[in-house]
């Protein structure tokens, strides 16, 4: 039988807690959880029956590999203090946004295991449905990072820092963009005494047809239509908000296809 690696988490955070418990619920276990916070470190660690520490010099020096869930800011520095303890072990990152060659200058062995999913602690993530982009700097590591994900996840894939990068970009926009204009009709029923749950069936259907066909297809509204009158009136409607105003202008051209209207 194949011996289980020493897996160590730095981080504990969304995604720390998340691929952790995974981990060890898909019978990997996780060894240490080394995280800043001495609270949250213990906390995961007693979930996924690890030790906790809290500063990287107690890494075991035998771990096989690193998985650094910490801040994307904070990867660099974390990998740079490690590389001392665990120079042979293999370390990877969790981030879409940095790339894997951050790791390089501090360990031969390196890579990317990027879940593309939006992570917080409320939500259970439907793990069958979650790609993962995996890279590495050698074929046998990016050999066992694409088993790991195939046995947590289902779906991986092999994405290079290039790739990653405007993947990364693309998934702000699907996500963090998307959600900023649920968040800012809200605000504007809010302001209107009217409850945001008047849209909840228009979300799921944007939502459903977005999954189903090309969303540049499917777009509605005034500026699909080039209903000119009804966007400038709309832009008289948002002079309260002036913020929102630059926003429906920046959407309704890019959608129109034109600067002017
Ligand atoms: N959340 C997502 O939806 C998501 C999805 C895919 C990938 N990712 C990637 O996963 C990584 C972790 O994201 P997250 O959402 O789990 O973050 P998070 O919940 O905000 O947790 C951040 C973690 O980083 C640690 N940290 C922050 N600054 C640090 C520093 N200077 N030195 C050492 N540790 C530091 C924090 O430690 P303390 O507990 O001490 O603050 C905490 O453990 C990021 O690279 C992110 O891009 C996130």
């Amino acid at each position: 039988m194949e011996k289980s690696p020493i897996v160590v988490i730095v981080g504990a955070g969304r995604v720390a807690w998340h691929l952790g418990r995974r981990l060890r619920g898909k019978g990997i276990p996780v060894h240490q959880i080394i995280n800043r916070t001495e609270e949250r470190a213990v906390e995961l660690a007693r979930s996924v029956g690890a030790s906790a520490k809290t500063n990287l010099s107690h890494i075991n020096p035998e771990s096989d590999w690193v998985l650094l869930a910490v801040k994307d800011d904070a990867i660099a520095g974390v990998a740079e203090t490690l590389q001392q303890f665990v120079p042979d072990a293999l370390v990877t990152h969790t981030s879409g946004g940095t790339a894997g060659s951050v790791l390089s200058p501090f360990f031969g062995r390196y890579g990317v295991f990027y879940p593309l999913q939006s992570f917080s602690f409320e939500h259970t993530p439907v793990w069958s449905k979650i790609p993962f982009c995996v890279d590495a700097s050698s074929p046998e590591d990016l050999l066992f990072l694409k088993k790991t994900a195939k046995r947590i996840g289902n779906l991986v894939y092999h994405v290079n820092d290039e790739q990653r990068a405007r993947l990364h970009v693309a998934a702000v926009f699907a996500n963090n963009f998307a959600n900023h204009c649920f968040a800012v009709a809200e605000r504007i029923l809010d302001d209107q005494d009217l409850p945001f749950e008047m849209l909840h069936p228009l979300m799921e259907e944007t939502v459903a047809k977005a999954l189903q066909e090309s969303p540049a297809r499917m777009q509605t509204g005034p500026a699909a239509r080039g209903d000119v009158e009804t966007m400038r009136r709309h832009l008289l409607l948002l002079e309260a908000y002036p913020d929102l105003q630059k926003m429906y202008k920046l959407f309704s051209s890019n959608i129109f296809g034109k600067e002017e209207w």
